[in-house]
């Protein structure tokens, strides 16, 4: 045997020691084909455009017109062409902002373009090798605590002050705010709408809390961008109309509603312009190709069409209907992360994302008895969320069939209850009867009250 060989052999065995214990823990992650005999509530395919066939023939339309298909290289390396401008002036009108003032960059995924906005702002902070503001300025990170990977990547490789907060608490994220000292200027990170959870921030109340102190936002809009608001720009234009855009930078990874991939990151022109200098990301990486720019412009068109209008308000309607279904029955309601309830601290505007928390061990025998009903769903595992926010992220699409909705639930009550061993039931069934009384008795007071 030679040296290499044995070398190998032992990479190998290392490995397969570190699987195995992986596999013990049950955390081992294995790709499986999707099943096409099955209804799936797990892709973020939201608006199920994948397979719509008038998408697809329009869309046919618009690709058969191009001349080239590929990307050529990296932006500053005959990736730029007129075509990347038009389409970047065009995104950029897309939220109402001016390229005057703001510019719209194109990375080959979200994840890089997070990763590649924040690494760039390595030199701004206050470490030794980085190159401080000339007015003593610094940047503070404030990153919410569901925050995707991809941020939290980037927040890592810039190296920056950050302070996590969470939108469970936003007095305590607002004291944070205060405490700040005037040469500190804060960056606040959010996602528009959260995958893990479904919860919203709800950007006007953060405005109205915010307003005097000159805070920048970066937002991640993968799971609103392409559904939610006027021509599905995924964020509330109330929001857009009081932040002042200089201080504004919006993410729209395309894996999601987009039918595509990629991301389009649209900010001001000065850091758009750091970005193009800095970011390793988006300087040594291939541009997207033209085939996607083409679909990318192709889906603008779509989401100003009446054709997006009629989609969106059926699946709008679609998520109140399942919400109902969901919320009016106590066995799924409690075990869901996110009520429907007018006190929370999120936006009340109905989430396609419904996640339901269970404990470990329940979650393999749930999931199997959906498959064996024909039904998708997918277990949500630490590390993707906190252990005890281990469950399951039911994804509602715009193609799926009120008959497809109602059977989810009856069999998804069946999984659970086929979990849960007698003496537990009886526990779950005097927990909900206690609420159901408590809130009877609130009811009573408020109304004695009023
Ligand atoms: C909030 C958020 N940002 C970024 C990404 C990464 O985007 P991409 O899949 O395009 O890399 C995801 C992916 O799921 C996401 O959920």
């Amino acid at each position: 045997m030679t040296k290499t060989d044995n070398n190998s052999g032992l990479l190998q065995a290392e490995l397969k020691r570190r699987i195995d214990s992986i596999q013990q823990d049950k955390q081992l992650r294995k790709l499986n084909p999707n099943r096409s005999d099955c209804t799936s509530f797990v892709s973020n395919d939201y608006l199920g455009l994948n397979t719509d066939p008038y998408y697809k023939s329009e869309l046919l339309k618009r690709l058969e017109k191009i001349e080239n298909f590929g990307s050529s290289g990296s932006p500053l390396l005959g990736g730029y062409s007129e075509t990347t401008k038009a389409l970047s002036e065009k995104w950029t009108q897309w939220y109402g902002l001016h390229q005057e003032k703001h510019n719209s960059l194109f990375f080959s995924s979200g994840y890089q373009a997070n990763v590649g906005f924040f690494s760039s702002l390595k030199e701004l902070g206050k470490s030794e090798t980085s190159k401080p503001f000339s007015q003593n300025t610094e940047l503070i990170l404030f990153s919410e605590l569901e925050n995707h990977i991809s941020l939290i990547d980037g927040i890592k490789q810039s190296n920056l002050e950050k302070r996590i907060f969470s939108l469970n608490d936003l007095n305590g994220f607002f004291e944070e705010l205060e405490k700040l000292k005037p040469h500190q200027i804060p960056l606040v990170i959010l996602e528009s709408l959260y995958s893990m959870s479904g919860k919203q921030p709800d950007f006007k109340k953060l405005m109205d809390h915010t307003l005097s102190h000159r805070i920048y936002f970066y937002i991640d809009k993968a799971h609103s961008g392409g559904i939610l608001y006027t021509n599905g720009i995924g964020i509330d234009p109330g929001f857009l109309s009081l932040i002042d855009p200089n201080q504004l930078i919006l993410c729209q990874p395309l894996g999601k509603a987009f039918n595509s991939q990629g991301a389009v990151l649209t900010l001001p022109n000065s850091l758009a312009q750091w970005v193009v200098n800095k970011s390793k990301n988006y300087i040594y990486s291939t541009a997207p190709s033209n085939l996607l720019l083409e679909q990318w412009d192709f889906h603008l068109d779509y989401l100003s069409s009446e054709k997006f209008k009629i989609t969106q308000q059926a699946y709008l309607q679609k998520i109140t209907h399942f919400s109902n279904l969901i919320n009016s029955d106590k066995v799924l309601v409690s075990y869901l992360e996110i009520t429907d309830n007018k006190n929370s601290p999120y936006l009340s505007f109905k989430s396609p994302i419904f996640k339901f928390n269970f404990k470990r061990d329940q979650l393999q025998k749930i999931q199997d008895h959906m498959s064996e009903n024909n039904f998708t769903i997918q277990q949500v595992r630490h590390p993707t969320c906190p252990i005890d926010k281990e469950g399951f992220r039911v994804v509602l699409r715009a193609d799926h069939k009120k008959t497809d909705l109602k059977e989810f639930v009856l069999k998804f009550k069946e999984a659970i209850s086929a979990t849960l061993r007698p003496k537990e039931i009886l526990r779950k069934k005097t927990r909900e009867k206690t609420k159901e009384k408590k809130s009877k008795t609130l009811i009573i007071k408020q109304s004695l009250n009023s």
